[in-house]
């Protein structure tokens, strides 16, 4: 059995992890934390293995070097990591001889639409992203939408490689750009996590759509990155790379 503790426990991810960790018989929930709690202290007490943490990008490095330094395995999908945190967090990882596996987005639907968007990029360079969350997320565009961009333009770095005649007559009208790929966020009561990657070419577009309807479309993914976690050394970013 492997001992997991919970951190973000009583926000919407982390209360959907603890429903998930519960019903699974290989896990076993030790501890659960949120913002009030004192971290080091519960893990001296509990000896959690893994730590699933969905909290607030401002705070979500802090509590992996913890986690880390105390030697548990973080599973992290809290958003709002820079690829300099990162880099950091892999140096500390490698240091501890732990491995941290951190995901933008632990929907398997979503994962594939990523992957399905990079292969599209080397056919049809043209390319945008909208994405839709509820109007509680913090940050903005999603991880999701920058690890799409990434992917993007690791596959074709010739992406969007053209100049428009625009003006822009209200600021931000389109969009904030990443990798030369603009990125469009709405948020709005009623998403809880959508992603659209449009691509256009000669009098044709695609449209790569991924919804998640509910929270339990991320726990088969954490659930997985769970047991993953504990065969890695330093950081691996996105689900992808241990399915
Ligand atoms: N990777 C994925 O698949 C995925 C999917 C969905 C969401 N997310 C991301 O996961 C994160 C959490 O989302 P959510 O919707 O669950 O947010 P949420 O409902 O606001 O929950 C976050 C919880 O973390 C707590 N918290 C804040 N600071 C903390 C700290 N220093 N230590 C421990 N707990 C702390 C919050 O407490 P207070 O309310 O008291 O501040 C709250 O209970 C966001 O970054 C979101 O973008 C990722």
């Amino acid at each position: 059995m492997i001992r997991i503790l919970v951190n973000g426990a009583l926000g919407k991810m982390g209360a959907e992890t603890v429903k998930a960790v519960s019903g699974d018989a290989g896990l076993v929930l030790v501890a659960k934390t949120d913002a009030t709690d004192e971290l080091l202290h519960i893990i001296k007490e509990t000896k959690p293995e893994v730590a699933v943490e969905f909290t607030h990008p401002a705070c979500v490095k802090k509590n992996v070097e913890l986690l880390l330094r105390a030697g548990v395995r973080p599973v992290v999908g809290t958003t709002g990591l820079s690829a300099a945190d990162l880099a950091d967090l892999d140096v500390i990882a490698r240091s501890c001889n732990l491995g941290v596996l951190v995901a933008p987005n632990f929907a398997i639907g979503a994962v594939l639409m990523m992957k399905f968007a990079a292969t599209a990029a080397q056919y049809m360079p043209r390319v945008e992203i909208l994405e839709f969350h509820h109007d509680q997320k913090a940050d903005a565009p999603s991880g999701t939408a920058v690890k799409t961009a990434d992917l993007i333009a690791e596959t074709y770095e010739k992406i969007n490689d053209v100049v428009l005649d625009e003006k822009e007559l209200v600021v931000g009208a389109r969009g904030g750009t990443y990798r030369n790929i603009p990125i469009h966020s709405i948020r709005l009561p009623g998403f809880v996590a959508s992603q659209e990657v449009i691509f256009g070419g000669l009098g044709q577009t695609l449209k790569l759509r991924h919804d998640s309807i509910s929270r339990d479309s991320f726990m088969p993914g954490v659930l997985i990155a769970i047991r993953k976690v504990q065969e890695i050394t330093g950081l691996v970013y996105g689900l992808e790379n241990v399915l």
